[in-house]
């Protein structure tokens, strides 16, 4: 049997503004997934947080997209929902987009990435939570994990993934997906992917070479647009992704090695501004400084059965501090940028915030020169 590995989120209401998830928010998920292990809906669970995302990472047999999972997962975010308006939490109910739940969480406001697979001896899987910032934020270190020679030594030396993966990328604008083989088109690739507000890796396969089942992802990213599902802004697509590692995969070393780069990422204040991917633990994950800067939480499990092992929180470590250390002297750069690009986003992608109401007032008083 496959096992599934579903990690779906919603910002159900922060605390406080959009700093992080109030633990009785946590504690109303864990009952929640606690009783649908029981009803064996679910194998298995974890519930956290990262910044004002509350996460729901899900393990089962039903396949992706099955709709007694995704239910489950809306009505928990319902649930936490209540929650957060009896306490007041701010924005309460955020990405909760539609009134009732209709088979599949997604366009509802939720993000989600599932992989259904079959399970190898050993299983190891690794699930990236960030917070202030988009679906593209994956397409650099994604890229690195699977494409870039100088990041995963296993390319070069490793047999079982020296003839590379298959990347999907999805066109978030015109609602097209593309299939693209690394090495050879890695320049096509990096082409789309390098616009990463509009092209973005959606899934990653191995080659047909490969000891791993062609047609089984071993990577997938949530590719929610919010404003594309609301029509403005109303919050951020903070997206989570799951990477499986070792044994015809990159290492779990060589997977955690793509996010040491703190590359700069879009969704930092109001979604507005961009800024560098901050890798932290759990307990740094909580949004601050101009709400930010946007980061990022790896959690580390081992699969067996569908059932999961505690997790190792990865970037709980002192080998992440550099990196760290260069997203705050980044952070520092770009904040003192103040209003101007590129610190603020260009303005196409200033559409669908608060800005345009700021323009149309100024709109008349404009005057044809000569
Ligand atoms: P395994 O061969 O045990 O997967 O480990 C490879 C390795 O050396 C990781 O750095
Ligand atoms: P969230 O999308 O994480 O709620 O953040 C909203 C925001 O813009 C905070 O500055
Ligand atoms: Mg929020
Ligand atoms: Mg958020």
């Amino acid at each position: 049997m496959k096992t599934t590995f579903s990690v779906i989120k919603a910002d159900v209401g922060g605390w406080p503004g959009h700093a992080t998830v109030h633990p009785d928010l946590e504690k109303i998920a864990y009952k929640s997934l606690l009783e649908a292990q029981r009803e064996k809906i679910i194998t298995d669970f974890h519930v956290t947080h990262c910044g004002d995302d509350l996460e729901l990472i899900m393990t089962h047999t039903n396949g992706a997209d099955c709709k007694e999972v995704h239910e489950l997962a809306w009505n928990t975010f319902l649930a936490a929902t209540e929650k957060a308006r009896d306490l007041g939490l701010y924005g309460a109910g955020q990405d909760m987009l539609s009134d009732a739940f209709s088979g599949n969480v997604r366009g509802m406001g939720p993000g989600v990435a599932e992989i259904e697979f079959t399970e190898r001896k050993a299983e190891p899987v690794i699930t990236f939570l960030m917070d202030k910032t988009e679906p593209g934020a994956f397409n650099y270190p994604i890229f690195k994990i699977f494409a870039d020679p100088f990041n995963t030594a296993g390319l070069v030396i490793d047999p079982s993934i020296h003839s590379g993966f298959i990347f999907e990328v999805w066109d978030i604008q015109e609602h097209k997906h593309v299939f693209l083989r690394t090495p050879e088109e890695m320049y096509d690739l990096l082409a789309l992917i390098g616009a990463k507000s509009r092209f973005v890796v959606k899934r990653v396969f191995p080659k047909e070479d490969s000891k791993l089942p062609a047609k089984e992802p071993v990577s997938a990213i949530s590719t929610e647009k919010l404003y594309q599902i609301a029509g403005e802004y109303v919050g951020k697509d903070d997206p989570v992704g799951i990477v499986r590692a070792q044994s015809g995969l990159p290492a779990v070393g060589e997977v955690l090695e793509g996010f040491t780069n703190a590359h700069l990422v879009s969704g930092w204040m109001r979604g507005s501004h961009n800024g560098p991917l901050m890798p932290v633990s759990v307990k740094d994950a909580k949004c601050t400084r101009f709400d930010g800067p946007p980061r990022v939480v790896a959690l580390g499990f081992q699969l067996k059965n569908a059932k999961i092992t505690q997790p190792v929180d990865l970037f709980d470590d002192p080998a992440f501090n550099r990196v760290r250390e260069e997203a705050l002297h980044i952070t520092d750069y770009m904040r003192r940028m103040g209003p101007f690009e590129p610190h603020r986003l260009p303005m196409e992608d200033m559409e669908y915030t608060t800005l345009p109401k700021v323009m149309k007032k100024l709109g008349t008083r404009f005057k044809k020169f000569k």
